[in-house]
């Protein structure tokens, strides 16, 4: 069979390692992270998101990989492809455009988030954030929150250095501005943790970290856990998928998919470790919730030596984060438009730029002239998000792992993934039994249609994926054989 020639690919071993990560490290990392682990209390929360990220998130990603370099191409075409080389339902190619949709979704109010990291960047700066409570720094949010030319400035500004990067391309574009900012990030974070190290109170930003309290354990607190998994690592979002479509033949996916989980996770740990001690340090709660890193912490950074510095320098790193995942939120849809289209990337870039300035400053006005506008008891801003964390995202995880662990032929994945034979077991076993049934409870649950809580009762959870385990090979081989031998 001839495989589709791939169009285009990451110039160094590297290349997809830095891009893959640029995606994964994001505001779900220093932003998002510290915050639900300061409200779901420290140790048992992190615990059970590295479970997640380990039973779930890796799997995934190997497959998203895979799926993505076998069909080499922008979600749906790469999806088809592999459903086509299977003599299968092209209807498969809706999972990828479901994926690829949610990937601009999530930007449309990412670019948001993203432009209160470059503002506040520039705002530690010429000292709008001089406040002495956190109070005073709530209300310096909420006014640059209401003014719509400020918060749309900024957050337009993302959205123009995001297209300009995808528009050049995936060597000349999203690699060459990987390799520089992935190291500066880096080299950022562990000047904070050092800072955080001898000016701040390490030891109890560290044990609330790691410190582990059983009691915390909750149902709730792991389908937040591992619905936090799948964002952080950018998982059926298309972007994924699309970067695994650029990977040479003969990289390893498994060794490339440890090493950015990894880097992923440590980012998050790292994040925490640079912020909790700073908080702590200053009597703050870790509680905050998601005003934690534009309320408490610039109070926290006025209070302490060389504070605007260091503030500055945190703020940076934040925006360069978002700016390395918002290219790839888009990049599956210029690489679509590019591909099935023939439009040059360029303008590829400039229509979808286009439609997504249009619905981002639905996003944008949320905050502001359309804070009124809540149909369904949310705003704008809020639907994007809860569309694509609570439905698309697990929705488009289940229907990978069906795919790829039911659907396709076996030989498929196995020669994707060139794993050894207990490997590929151990991979096969997490796509069909594992993945499937944690993901339904959770999506189930945080529906509020499970009527128990899946921790506490976790021996449904176990017993479901034994029963289908059993099930699965045992009695349906025979079942098979026996329909055939007939
Ligand atoms: N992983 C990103 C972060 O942690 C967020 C994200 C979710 C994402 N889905 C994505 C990024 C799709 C790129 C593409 O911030």
């Amino acid at each position: 069979m001839t495989r589709e020639k791939p169009k285009n690919l990451w110039l160094s071993r590297w290349g997809f390692i830095l891009a893959a990560t640029g995606s994964a490290v994001g505001l779900g990392n220093i932003w998002k992270f510290p915050y639900i682990t300061g409200e779901y209390g420290g140790g048992a929360f992190v615990l059970m998101y590295l479970a997640c990220i380990l039973a779930i998130g890796i799997p995934v990603m190997m497959t998203e990989i895979a799926l993505g370099r076998r069909g080499r191409g922008s979600p749906i075409d790469a999806i088809g492809r592999v459903v086509k080389e299977n003599n299968g339902n092209p209807l498969w190619k809706a999972v990828g455009g479901m994926a690829m949709l949610a990937g601009f979704m999530i930007l449309c109010f990412y670019v948001v988030v993203a432009g209160w990291a470059f503002a506040y960047t520039w705002k530690m700066l010429d000292g709008s954030l001089a406040a002495t409570s956190v109070d005073a720094l709530g209300q310096v949010f909420g006014e640059h929150n209401a003014n719509p030319w400020q918060l749309g400035g900024w957050s337009v500004l993302v959205a123009l250095l995001t297209l300009w990067i995808v528009a050049k391309g995936v060597q000349q574009g999203i690699e060459r501005a990987v390799r520089w900012m992935m190291p500066g990030l880096a080299l950022m974070l562990l000047v904070l943790v050092g800072y955080a190290f001898t000016s701040g109170s390490f030891g109890a930003g560290f044990d609330f970290l790691f410190s582990f309290d059983a009691s915390k354990i909750t149902g709730e607190a792991l389908l937040a856990a591992l619905g936090h998994a799948f964002f952080t690592l950018s998982l059926a979002s298309g972007a994924i998928l699309t970067y695994g479509s650029y990977i040479p033949d003969g990289q390893s996916i498994t060794r490339t998919t440890f090493m950015v989980a990894f880097a992923d996770t440590a980012v998050a740990l790292l994040a925490g470790l640079a912020i909790f001690p700073i908080i702590f340090a200053n009597g703050m709660s870790p509680s905050a919730g998601p005003g934690l890193i534009f309320m408490s912490l610039p109070l926290a950074f006025q209070q302490m030596p060389f504070g605007t510095l260091f503030g500055v320098l945190f703020f940076a790193m934040v925006s360069i984060a978002a700016l390395t995942s918002a290219i790839s939120m888009i990049e599956a849809t210029v690489a679509y438009l590019n591909e099935k289209h023939g439009i040059s990337r360029l303008k590829a870039a400039m229509g979808a730029g286009a439609v997504l300035l249009i619905i981002s400053l639905l996003a944008m006005l949320s905050f502001n002239l359309l804070a009124g506008w809540t149909p369904g008891g949310q705003n704008f801003f809020d639907w994007l998000d809860y569309l694509t964390s609570r439905w698309m995202m697990p929705l488009g995880g289940i229907f990978l792992v069906l795919l790829a662990g039911y659907a396709l032929r076996g030989e498929i994945m196995r020669d994707e993934l060139n794993l050894p034979p207990l490997g590929y077991a151990l991979w096969l076993f997490m796509v069909r039994y594992v993945c499937p049934v944690l993901i339904t409870m959770v999506f189930l649950h945080a529906l509020g249609w499970l009527g128990f809580d899946p921790i506490a009762k976790w021996y449904w959870i176990a017993g479901a994926i034994g029963a289908l385990a059993v099930l699965g090979e045992v009695l349906r081989p025979r079942v098979v054989s026996a329909l055939v031998d007939r």
